[in-house]
């Protein structure tokens, strides 16, 4: 299987990037970066990062470092830290830099060298798909799948607008544009975060192993996880990136989806960003995604082992 992962890294991205990169089954041709999580800097020196700790070369480029039209700049170091990264203490001396090129044109090109066979699975905002888009209106036509982390279908968001989930309220011009063009995406929305969280004794077992790649997972998640505590949330460990690489990985681990158009809110003062999504699968109205609901966690633990894993 060959992929393009889009990331806004991050330290679920992170996760999702070593899980696909110590999958024996994955080629990872290329990782795109966008702003996001962190500004575009801090994904960039994270992705690297990822790239050190899992002594593993993969090109990765620059992409989008704003939004569409939105601003950028949200309040998210509750989760990811001031770095994007946790506040990771101790880094190794990088060894991996971005490629020359942009991300946008690494989409276009690569889905040109291999049309059909590269699945890009998006686990930021939208932004660098729907600039690929208007440069290649053909894209949809040349991956083999678009899988999506995002939205939420029941209007539970995770943002200040309390419908929207983070990756499509961050650049919502952009997540138009996709749901508009995208007919068939595999999509991973924040209702399927919440519903499918990896059990606490898998968490407790991963992050008490030895080597550097269980000391980045253990280190990336402690601060999120101790600020969570202490705002009084319900320490459940939700993986919304690494459940949608787990899914694009390996698809048997779908227990349950539905099929659904989901468009975005674009103007709403109190739910710019939300997806909206027609759930009487109106009949005049195509679905445009497959949306993941209940997924086999089991199979979804033992992909988060083998990134764990000393080597
Ligand atoms: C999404 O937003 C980010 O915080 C995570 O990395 C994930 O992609 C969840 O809403
Ligand atoms: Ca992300």
């Amino acid at each position: 299987m060959k992929l393009i992962i889009d990331t806004d890294a991050g330290v679920d991205d992170a996760h999702a990037l070593m899980m696909a990169l110590a999958c024996l089954d994955a080629q990872v041709e290329c990782i795109t970066t966008v702003v996001g999580n962190i500004d575009l800097e801090n994904v960039v020196r994270n992705v690297g990062t990822v790239l050190d700790v899992m002594d593993l070369d993969v090109p990765f480029y620059r992409g989008a470092a704003l939004p569409l039209v939105a601003p950028w700049k949200f309040e998210t170091e509750f989760v990811h830290g001031s770095d994007g990264l946790g506040d990771l203490k101790l880094r190794p001396p990088a060894r991996h830099f971005p490629a020359a090129g942009h991300a946008v044109i690494q989409i276009i090109e690569r889905s040109k060298e291999s049309p059909g066979d590269i699945t890009l699975v998006a686990i930021g905002p939208l932004t660098n798909v729907a600039l690929a888009l208007r440069l290649d209106p053909d894209l949809p036509h040349r991956l083999k799948r678009l899988v999506i982390m995002g939205g939420s279908l029941n209007a539970v968001g995770n943002t200040d607008i309390f419908p929207a989930e983070f990756n499509i309220y961050c650049d919502p011009e952009a997540a138009h544009m996709v749901f508009e063009s995208f007919t068939d995406s595999l999509l991973v929305s924040w209702d399927a975060t919440l519903a499918n969280p990896l059990p606490t004794p898998v968490f407790e077992e991963l992050i008490s192993q030895p080597g550097p790649r269980a000391a980045l997972y253990r280190e990336s998640c402690d601060g999120m996880l101790k600020r969570l505590s202490e705002a009084g949330y319900e320490a459940s460990v939700l993986i919304p990136d690494t459940l949608t690489m787990a899914v694009t990985l390996r698809p048997e681990l779908i227990l349950a989806s539905e099929n659904h158009h989901v468009s975005v809110e674009l103007t709403g003062s109190l739910s710019r960003g939300q997806t909206i999504t027609d759930h009487r699968n109106w009949v005049r109205v195509k679905p445009n995604v497959v949306t993941v609901t209940e997924v086999e966690m089991g199979g979804v633990a033992d992909l988060f082992q083998q990134f764990v894993a000393p080597v």
